[in-house]
C-alpha cells in the first residue's frame, strides 16, 4: 500500500456561537494514502466542508489532530501553515471564491505570484493551465462573464497552479447540471492523476462518487468507510434520512 499522506486522529469539532453549540465531528479518524481519490459523501449540513477545511489547515479541530506525511499540522507556526496551504494544498471551494475584478488569467496567476514566481512565469503557466482546462479563449474574461462550469475550470487551474500534492474539491459539481458535472469531474481527476496528486472531494449526490477509488460517508459526526465501497454499494435510508452502505445498520 502506498504511503500515508493524511492521518486524521479523533477529530472533534464544535461550533460555538452565542445562540448554541453545535457538534459537527464527534471523534472521527481516517487515513488517506498517496494517489487515493477519496469521495466524502454526506447530506447537506453533515460536516463535509468542516472536514475539508480542517485537513487543509484552514480551520482547526476542537480536539484531535491531523498529520500530513507524519507531521502534526496543529503544531505548525502560521508561516508553516501558510506555506503548506500555498504549496501542498490545492483547494476548489464550493463558492468558487474567484476574485471578481480580476480576469480568469489573473485569478490563476494569484497563487503563483504569492509563491514568488515572476509575473512572466506566472502568466505563461496560467495560460498553459487555462488551455489544459479548455478555457484559453476566455483567459481575459472576468468571472461574471463565465458560466458555472467555466468558473469551475478556472478554479481547477488555480488550484493546481503551484503543483500541490493534495487537490481538495468541495462539491465540485454542486452548481452544475449532470452533463457539465461529469465533464468537470473527469477533467479534475485527469488533471490530478497526470500530476500524481491525491484527491479529496465531497458531494451530496451518490452518483458523483463513481470515479472515486475510496468512498467515505459522513454521518452522525463520523467519517466511515467499508471495504467494498462502491457506487452500487450505497443506499439512502429514508427512515434516518442518511446515506449508508448496503447491509450496514444506520
Ligand atoms: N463557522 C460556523 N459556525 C457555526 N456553525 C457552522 C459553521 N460552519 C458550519 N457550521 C454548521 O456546521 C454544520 C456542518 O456544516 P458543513 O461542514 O458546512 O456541512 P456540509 O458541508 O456537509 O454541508 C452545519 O449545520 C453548519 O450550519
Ligand atoms: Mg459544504
Amino acid at each position: 500500500m502506498s504511503e500515508k499522506i493524511i492521518s486524521a486522529e479523533n477529530l472533534t469539532k464544535t461550533y460555538v456561537s452565542k445562540a448554541e453549540e453545535l457538534t459537527v465531528l464527534r471523534g472521527t479518524s481516517f487515513e488517506i494514502h498517496k494517489g487515493d481519490i477519496v469521495c466524502l459523501l454526506g447530506i447537506s449540513g453533515s460536516g463535509k466542508t468542516t472536514v475539508l477545511n480542517i485537513i487543509a489547515g484552514l480551520d482547526v479541530p476542537s480536539s484531535g489532530r491531523v498529520l500530513y506525511s507524519g507531521a502534526n499540522i496543529g503544531e505548525w507556526t502560521l508561516n508553516e501553515l501558510y506555506d503548506f496551504r500555498l504549496h501542498e494544498i490545492g483547494f476548489i471551494f464550493q463558492e468558487f471564491y474567484l476574485l471578481e475584478h480580476l480576469t480568469a488569467l489573473e485569478n490563476v496567476m494569484v497563487p503563483m505570484i504569492l509563491a514568488e514566481k515572476t509575473e512572466d512565469e506566472a502568466q505563461e503557466r496560467a495560460l498553459e493551465l487555462l488551455a489544459q482546462v479548455g478555457l484559453r479563449r476566455k483567459a481575459m474574461n472576468n468571472p461574471e462573464e463565465l458560466s458555472s462550469g467555466e468558473r469551475q475550470r478556472v478554479c481547477i487551474a488555480r488550484a493546481i497552479a503551484n503543483h500541490p500534492s493534495i487537490l481538495i474539491a468541495d462539491e465540485p459539481t454542486g452548481t452544475l447540471d449532470s452533463k457539465t458535472g461529469d465533464e468537470i469531474m473527469s477533467l479534475l481527476l485527469n488533471m490530478a492523476q497526470l500530476r500524481q496528486m491525491t484527491v479529496i472531494y465531497t458531494t451530496h449526490d451518490p452518483y458523483v462518487t463513481k470515479l472515486a477509488t475510496r468512498i467515505f460517508l459522513i454521518q452522525n459526526g463520523l467519517v466511515v468507510e467499508n471495504g467494498q465501497s462502491g457506487f452500487d454499494n450505497i443506499e439512502f435510508d429514508e427512515t434516518s434520512f442518511k446515506y449508508k452502505f448496503k447491509g450496514d445498520k444506520t
